[in-house]
């Protein structure tokens, strides 16, 4: 397998990057041959597309404005990451992660390396269209691949490795479940990101910085070049081992609490609910070992019901309890039964460790802490 850096003059915007990187090859005496793969820098295809902003042109809103001295980052730059995401994950003092049509990236893809002074390079606007696009115009009539690349850091790990941002031309990623280990064992989950793999091929060759190789030829890849105009599939943010964990609550109930869960399902028997004709219990364990459990009670005033959680709390508290370990809540319900906006600040008067069950109608149950129900909730400490 060969890998071939294609040296080009600047890319400017409104450049015709096929063009450029034709002339480029030609300089080198590079051709596209049957079954290459082509490489290209994620920045190199923005700025071709014009997709070069100068901060000085960018209003930061206020929630720019105060997400930026959260993250410590550029107001200007910081609204211009708030246009161009889905959700904002979170973040650390200069990079906000984002979240962008399924894809992670750091600050949404805004880069302002490789960048003019004062401006950033924002993602391409359909990298898969890019990709397509620019295979249509270099094949001439040649079975050649396309990708755009980018590079990402793996969690806790120092340093950039490839990853494809579009592909057409070859499967981006390969099944590999069902194939034998060396053993004779079936691989379970392994599937391999061959278009990552290649980016990371080809930035050995591409740097990051002044190498002035934007793109890369790989020949002689095991890799079949095919018509495949599929995209990077992604997977769901809580099917992904790393947001799944990190990201705190609800988690999947894994025991402990049975008993809670079944008070609660049998309190749920005398709830006064005409009107929803939805019936809730709650159970609530005290650190003394006793249970309250209660049930919701409407009114033909709704505002004047209570719910469940609240008629058990005010049982507890009124038998002389302060000190909570745990409260189970069932309904009638296919979905968890998960507490209402005044129950979680009920609840966290009394402690924000206290540990939630929330049961659906066959007992099915996810848990988490009222803090992590409840963020940055108003409680007594901010009274002081
Ligand atoms: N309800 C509860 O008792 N607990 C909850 O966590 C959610 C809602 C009750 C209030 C009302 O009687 C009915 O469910 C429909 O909102």
């Amino acid at each position: 397998m060969q890998v071939l850096g294609i040296k080009t003059d600047l890319i400017r915007p409104g450049d015709d990057l096929a063009a450029c990187l034709e002339k480029a090859m030609a300089a080198s005496g590079l051709s596209l041959q049957d079954g290459d793969i082509l490489i290209i820098s994620e920045s190199t295809v923005a700025t071709a597309e014009g997709r070069v902003v100068a901060l000085q042109d960018v209003k930061a809103g206020p929630l720019a404005f105060s997400m930026a001295t959260r993250y410590g980052k550029d107001p200007r730059e910081m609204e211009l990451i708030l246009q161009e995401s889905d959700e904002i994950m979170g973040g650390i003092p200069g990079v906000v992660l984002t979240l962008r049509e399924g894809f992670l990236y750091p600050n949404a893809g805004i880069d302002s390396s490789n960048a003019p002074p004062g401006s950033v390079v924002l993602f391409p606007r359909d990298a898969q269209k890019s990709a397509f696009e620019i295979r249509d115009r270099m094949a001439k009539g040649r079975k050649i691949a396309v990708i755009i690349g980018d590079s990402r850091t793996h969690p806790l790990r120092l340093g950039c490795v490839g990853v494809a941002l579009a592909c057409t031309g070859l499967e981006p990623v390969v099944d590999a479940r069902g194939q034998k280990d060396l053993f004779g064992r079936e691989l379970k989950i392994t599937r391999k990101a061959v278009a990552d793999n290649l980016v990371s091929a080809a930035q050995i060759i591409m740097g990051e910085g002044d190498e002035g190789i934007p793109a890369v030829i790989i020949r002689g890849a095991p890799v079949p070049v095919n018509d495949s105009n599929s995209a990077i599939p992604t997977i769901a943010p809580q099917e992904c081992m790393y947001i799944g964990a990190l990201r705190s609550a609800p988690r999947p109930y894994t025991g402990g609490y049975d008993d809670l869960i079944e008070a609660a399902r049998q309190a749920a028997k005398d709830a006064h609910a005409p009107y929803s004709g939805f019936s809730v219990g709650a159970a609530l364990l005290s650190r003394s070992g006793r249970i309250y459990s209660a049930a919701n009670i409407e009114n033909a005033a709704s505002g004047a019901s209570i719910c469940a959680e609240r008629a058990a709390l005010a049982r507890a508290i009124s038998s002389g309890e302060r000190e909570f370990e745990a409260i189970a809540i069932a309904g009638n319900s296919a979905e968890p039964v998960s507490p209402c906006g005044i129950c979680r600040q009920s609840l966290i008067e009394f402690g924000g460790d206290i540990v939630v069950i929330m049961a659906n109608e066959k007992g099915d149950a996810v848990t988490a802490t009222v803090a992590e129900l409840l963020p940055r909730a108003f409680t007594d400490k901010c009274l002081r």
